[in-house]
């Protein structure tokens, strides 16, 4: 699984470099969970050269970001496409201190409480074993360290309205339409979507307490898997949403395709020595 998985993500290193300023809906959700997450990274006032870990780096860009912020960086990616990129993308930058390491979210080589922050953005859908991979992520934190991450949203609103990708739906129409075609469902790996309660489980395996999660991002809307707004309307739908959402108005506050989530680490009490 893990190897399907990097193959996917050493093809798709241009896509990833280049996203973060395509035009389009899906490309301004990353830009704002990107921004949200070094938004709340600021918001916690941690150390100057204080270390950090970034799992799952892709080309980069959390990485850099941190280590402008005057962080120490270590970013750990599996696929050597994307950290050919992210290296370059680093140097160019004048970010020369990061730390590149090939590695994988499932077992990190690292010591226990190495980090005051662990970042994991865009990664927790491609996990073949999710809580695994927190454990470990809850392993290298520092108690009272922080986790900031994403999942994609399991009741997400574009999911939710297009039969063929709605949770409930399009596992069943896919088994019976497989089962027709005498065929085992796609060996593409696909990205899993969490609610918000698995997410919480999912924070549980690092040992860490949720402190805020919101959600955000609606699009592109899609109809039997075809997207069926064109750019114009989908942004002017991602933005009224997403102003509803802010605002607190039902549906909209829980239905947005990203969830975001900054955790805390348990601190060690004294009933765990
Ligand atoms: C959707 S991309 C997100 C990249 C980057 N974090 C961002 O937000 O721009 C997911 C990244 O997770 C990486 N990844 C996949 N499996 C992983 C694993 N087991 N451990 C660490 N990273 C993994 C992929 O190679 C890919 O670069």
């Amino acid at each position: 699984m893990q190897t399907r998985v990097t193959r996917l993500f050493d093809d798709l290193a241009d896509f990833w470099t280049e996203i973060y300023s395509a035009p389009g809906v899906a490309a301004g959700i990353y830009r704002r969970r990107l921004e949200m997450a070094l938004a709340w990274v600021d918001s916690l006032a941690l150390t100057p050269g204080a270390p950090v870990l970034v799992v799952g780096a892709g080309a980069g860009f959390e990485a850099i970001a941190l280590a402008s912020k005057g962080f120490a960086v270590t970013a750990v990616e599996p696929a050597a496409a994307m950290l050919a990129v992210a290296r370059t993308r680093a140097e160019s930058a004048g970010c020369t201190d990061i730390a590149w390491v090939r590695g994988d979210a499932h077992a990190l080589g690292f010591g226990p409480g190495t980090f005051d922050l662990v970042m994991a953005l865009g990664v927790i859908p491609w996990l073949h074993s999710p809580s695994l991979a927190m454990a470990e992520m809850g392993r290298v934190l520092r108690p009272g360290g922080w986790w900031l991450g994403s999942v994609d949203n399991r009741y997400r609103l574009d999911g939710l309205l297009d039969p063929a990708r709605n949770p409930v739906i399009a596992p069943k129409a896919r088994a019976v339409r497989d089962a027709l075609m005498r065929k085992r469902s796609g060996s593409e790996p696909k990205a899993a979507q969490h609610s918000s309660n698995a997410l919480r489980r999912l924070l549980d395996c690092a040992g860490a307490d949720r402190i805020a999660e919101v959600t955000f991002g609606f699009g592109p809307f899609t109809f039997a898997g075809r997207p069926f707004l064109g750019d114009r309307a989908g942004k002017a739908v991602n933005t009224a949403l997403t102003r509803l959402g802010e605002r607190g108005a039902p549906v909209a506050r829980s239905t947005g395709a990203q969830r975001v989530a900054l955790a805390r680490k348990r601190e060690v009490g004294v009933w765990d020595i």
